[in-house]
């Protein structure tokens, strides 16, 4: 496995590659590595002749009361990582050789970022989407792959290589949940004992919402009303709702009323500082 920190390197062999008729896949990380994103490299080795996982804690997509400074780090423990699924080339640029002196341009999706995540995190999209779209022209990809787990995200991804027209297919994966239920997150790391205890909780009453719909409900109020009356049932230290929607799972608009069309039912929680995000598709 080779690693690359150079931005013209990784290009140059990205492009050798491609003019050789490999094909290309690409994982974008930030690094701190658990099996959710592994299950990605192990879906892109699968599909690609070389798998590209690049790892890089984003500056521009974090707010400035945000975790940037505290965001879990173990570089050394996600190569081994890496190796062990059959990574070929892991990309580890600096802050600087991404964003050099003058820097000033932004990918901006206007719409589908404005709600649920968005809506708490002004700027966080678009320093997404810059960073992508600088890592995609950076690794040339065929293909590449993002987690279900963060649900706006992908979708915002994909408007974006569709309203740009990126050459690249983009590959969504279903969440990998620790034995618990709890969606595995770099985060979960800040969480102690008893709060990770109680954090399982999330999942359980998104689930229980999935019954009341499996059963024949669909209100949307009553579906997240639900949810809500879960976690204040099952979690005793203190928490905070910062949303808790029934969308439309193409565009993310929000479902008042009756649920008609496929619908994914979103939630971000705070437990102990920590932002934890989850969603189910109904
Ligand atoms: P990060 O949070 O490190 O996640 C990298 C990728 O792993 C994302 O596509 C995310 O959705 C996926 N992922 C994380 N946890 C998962 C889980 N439990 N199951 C399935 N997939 C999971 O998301 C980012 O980094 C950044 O925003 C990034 C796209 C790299 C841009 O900086």
């Amino acid at each position: 496995m080779q690693k690359i920190e150079n931005c013209q390197e990784i290009q140059a062999l990205a492009l050798a590659q491609r003019r050789a008729g490999k094909s290309i896949a690409l994982v974008p990380t930030m690094g701190f590595l658990h099996d959710g994103h592994l299950e990605l490299m192990r879906q892109a080795r699968k599909l690609a002749d070389l798998v590209i996982v690049s790892i890089f804690v984003n500056p521009i997509q974090f707010g400035p009361n945000e975790d940037l400074d505290r965001y879990p780090r173990d570089l050394e423990g996600d190569l081994k990582k890496c190796e062990a699924v059959g990574v070929d080339l892991v990309f580890t640029p600096t802050p600087q050789s991404l964003y050099p002196d003058f820097f000033q341009t932004a990918v901006t999706v206007t719409e589908i970022t404005k709600g649920l995540c968005g809506a708490g995190r002004p700027s966080h999209f678009q320093g997404v989407t810059t960073v992508v779209s600088k890592l995609f022209n950076l690794t040339l990809p065929d293909t590449a792959f993002f987690g279900e787990k963060d649900f706006q995200q992908l979708a915002v991804i994909r408007r974006m290589v569709t309203d740009l027209n990126f050459p690249i297919k983009i590959i969504g994966v279903p969440i990998v949940r620790e034995k618990d239920g709890l969606a595995m997150s770099s985060r979960n790391a800040y969480l102690p004992g008893k709060e990770r205890q109680e954090a399982a909780a999330i999942f359980a009453a998104l689930s229980q919402a999935g019954s009341l719909y499996r059963e024949g409900c669909r209100e949307s109020e009553k579906l997240c009303q639900i949810v809500l009356e879960q976690l204040e049932e099952k979690i005793k230290s203190p928490f905070r709702v910062e949303y808790i929607k029934l969308c439309e799972t193409l565009n993310l608009t929000e479902i008042n009323g009756l649920v008609k069309q496929p619908a994914v039912l979103l939630i971000a929680v705070h437990l102990a500082g920590t932002r934890l995000i989850d969603n189910l598709q109904l």
